[in-house]
């Protein structure tokens, strides 16, 4: 069977033990905080920005999670795979800023059906809070490479690119290898197929799994590993 096709499976294993938001906060020590109540006007200004983008594009991770955790851990260096609208970048932005200010580097590839025209990725978030911020729009093969060149040390890992095992599985690692000790690894539709899994298997740590409810569709599932050693992900023997 394909690794890809592992869909059932992680489902079954993200419902087994799974956090709610709030929950998974606090196991790691921090509070729960709504961003969109927080900044309204910020997200009055994005949601606006995102209903008259012409493009359709991939919808947001669990921002509350992103907020509150870039707060909690007083994250000051953050990288991100995946960007389409900007809302998780937004998310950690206007955390960082709070923070005292940082940076956020971001990869994505925008879809191809869009031609290249790259103008609408991020526009969510607005100009205010975009000198934080570096998009290095190439595939995660190439983008993250070359983000580890400049910046190779994070506090915070957010994953919600390729969702791929194969995709996972090149990234995870190289992104676990760039986080600090005490840093968190959170991971976006982590149901999608065994690839965390088999990561935390790797890393032979126990995540938090959190359900993220969704209006008018299925729960989808986060992870979240915080980094406690040096220890690197070991090879995976099926
Ligand atoms: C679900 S969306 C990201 C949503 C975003 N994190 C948010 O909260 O608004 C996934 C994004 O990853 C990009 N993407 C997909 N495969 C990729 C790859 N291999 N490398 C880089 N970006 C990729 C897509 O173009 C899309 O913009």
């Amino acid at each position: 069977m394909s690794l890809d096709q592992t869909q059932q499976r992680a489902l079954a294993w993200c419902k087994t033990d799974s956090a709610s938001t709030e929950d998974a906060i606090g196991l790691l020590g921090y509070s729960l905080a709504n961003v969109q109540l927080l900044h309204k006007e910020t997200f009055d200004y994005s949601h606006q920005a995102v209903k008259e983008c012409p493009q359709v594009m991939g919808g947001p991770g669990n921002l509350d999670l992103l907020y509150s955790l870039t707060r909690g851990l007083s994250a000051k260096i953050v990288i991100e795979t995946g960007v389409a609208y900007g809302w998780s970048s937004l998310a950690v932005l206007l955390a960082l800023k709070e923070n005292g200010g940082g940076k956020l580097m971001s990869s994505n590839l925008h879809y191809p059906r869009f031609d290249g025209d790259e103008r609408f990725v991020g526009c969510a978030v607005p100009e205010s809070l975009k000198s934080m911020w570096t998009v290095i729009g190439k595939q995660d093969s190439e983008a993250i490479p070359e983000i580890l060149q400049t910046m190779p040390a994070y506090d915070l890992v957010h994953y919600d690119s390729a969702k791929s095992y194969a995709g996972r599985m090149f990234a995870y690692p190289l992104l676990w290898n760039s986080l600090r000790v005490g840093g968190l690894f959170i991971s976006d539709d982590i149901d999608d197929n065994l690839g965390f899994k088999h990561f935390c298997t790797m890393l032979r740590e126990k995540p938090i799994i959190v359900e993220t409810p969704r209006k008018g569709k299925p729960s989808k599932y986060v992870g979240i590993i915080k980094k406690r050693d040096h220890r690197k992900p070991r090879d995976l023997m099926f």
